[in-house]
């Protein structure tokens, strides 16, 4: 989908581009860190597990235009690739998820252009992840740049199984066995089940030991 930048109009050179994106990483770091600082104060517990980040490669970038039928033009890749900089949060339990998506929407200066809830609604292979697509301003010394951040939340639980779905759906070019496939959404199912319980069990001891 194209999403209009409301910001300063975009750049036209690569390294430019680069440099917004690395630096739209490096604000959404700070904002998290700073967050899960604040949660650790007043709740004594830290939501977010680890972060990863990464700026796509330039080969992706034009992989994906490619696909999207686009040329490979600085301007299309600002408008049409949502996700350059792409961060992943990892958190313990499903509420700590829509906890950090609603602490970041409610930064004024993020603008949430997307959020998509496969937790909700998981997709048909089993997949289950929060995403968002947000933009941060980023301030070079002609002006201000809103970039845009793909930010991808989800459990240890649901990170472990995306990580073997990615590595089957790689290994066997896209097309993967039916038994494997199936085996896969039989323990998404499992997964789903055992985040609902260590969160309820979480919440358990919660309560248990402020009693
Ligand atoms: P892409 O063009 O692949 O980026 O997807 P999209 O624009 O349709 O957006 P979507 O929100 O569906 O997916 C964005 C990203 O989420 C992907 O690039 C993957 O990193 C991750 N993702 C989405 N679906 C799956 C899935 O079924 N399995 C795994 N392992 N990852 C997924
Ligand atoms: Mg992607």
């Amino acid at each position: 989908m194209e999403y209009k930048i409301q910001g300063k109009s975009e750049v036209d050179d690569w390294e430019t581009l680069i440099l917004l994106y690395n630096s739209a990483l490096k604000e959404m770091g700070t904002k998290l860190e700073i967050l899960n600082d604040e949660f650790q104060h007043i709740h004594q517990y830290n939501p977010i597990e680890h972060i990863k980040m990464r700026v796509k490669t330039s080969e992706s970038i034009v992989r994906k235009l490619k696909r999207k039928e686009l040329d490979s033009t600085i301007e299309n890749m600002q408008k049409y690739v949502n996700d350059i900089a792409g961060v992943r949060i990892i958190c313990s339990f499903t509420s700590d998820i829509y906890r950090l998506a609603d602490m970041i929407t409610n930064q004024s200066d993020i603008r949430v252009l997307e959020t998509r809830d496969y937790i909700k609604n998981p997709k048909s292979s089993g997949y289950k992840s929060y995403h968002m697509i947000v933009t941060v301003p980023i301030f070079l010394s002609d002006s201000v740049y809103d970039t845009k951040v793909e930010v991808q939340i989800r459990t240890v639980a649901m990170d472990f199984w995306a990580s073997l779905e990615h590595k089957m759906n790689y290994k066997f070019a896209l097309d993967p066995p039916e038994d494997i496939k199936k085996e896969l959404y039989d323990c998404s199912l499992m997964i789903s089940e055992l985040d609902e319980r260590m969160l309820k069990l979480n919440e358990e001891i919660q309560k248990t030991a402020r009693n």
